[in-house]
């Protein structure tokens, strides 16, 4: 099974990966978190990438695509896998297309996940105490939600056409999260 999760930054897809990772035996594919490894080891992708991230702005696609096709060489063609944060705009979801089919796979399911924006910006500014992410601060969550209707969000409809769509509601308890998810993947 292929998932893929489409839903602003704090909407809890990082949260509902490791859940759903480990409920299904995927492989776990987060951009973010690569991104951010680069980083740490200061990689030529990852100085590339720092400038974007901290303005909260998104990484271009290319090097997107070129991070994902890599990971992608080492992908056990048969495994189920759950994409979280990626694709993030149109052209990223038709490389993502591209990669599948040579597998002969495709994308199963999509999982819209959805949250109020007060909501949203309360558990960013919890998870900045928290965890110290350089990308958390009240400016770059303002941009990053920018970013996110006018680039990300048009993949909905993308997805909604594929009929592999599903919305699901992201209020409530990481639990109750979960058991929805659940529900609409066996629907
Ligand atoms: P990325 O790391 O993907 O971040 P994001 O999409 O901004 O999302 P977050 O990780 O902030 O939120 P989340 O939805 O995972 O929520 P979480 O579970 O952590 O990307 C970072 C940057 O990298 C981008 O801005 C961009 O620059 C770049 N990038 C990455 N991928 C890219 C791509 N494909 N193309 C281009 N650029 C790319 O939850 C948030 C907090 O809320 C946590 O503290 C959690 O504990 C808490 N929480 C979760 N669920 C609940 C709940 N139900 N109730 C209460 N608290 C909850
Ligand atoms: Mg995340």
């Amino acid at each position: 099974m292929i998932i893929v999760f489409v839903g602003p930054p704090g909407v809890g897809k990082g949260t509902q990966s490791k859940r759903l990772v480990s409920h299904f035996h995927l492989v776990h594919i987060s951009t973010g978190e690569m991104l951010r490894r680069a980083i740490g080891e200061g990689t030529p992708v990852g100085v590339e990438a720092r400038d974007y991230i901290d303005h909260g702005r998104l990484v271009p696609d290319d090097l997107i695509v070129e991070l994902v096709g890599k990971r992608f060489e080492t992908f056990p063609s048969a495994q189920g896998c759950l994409m979280d944060g990626f694709p993030r705009t149109i052209t990223q979801a038709r490389s993502l297309d591209g990669l599948l089919e040579k597998l002969g796979r495709r994308v199963d399911v999509v999982i819209e996940l959805v949250a109020d924006r007060e909501e949203i910006r309360r558990r960013l500014l919890d998870r900045a105490r928290i965890e110290g992410r350089t990308d958390d601060s009240p400016e770059t969550i303002t941009a990053r939600l920018e970013i996110y209707d006018r680039q990300t969000a048009p993949l909905i409809d993308f997805y909604r056409k594929c009929g592999s769509l599903r919305q699901v509601n992201g209020m409530g308890t990481p639990d109750e999260v979960f058991n929805r998810i659940l529900e609409s993947i066996r629907s």
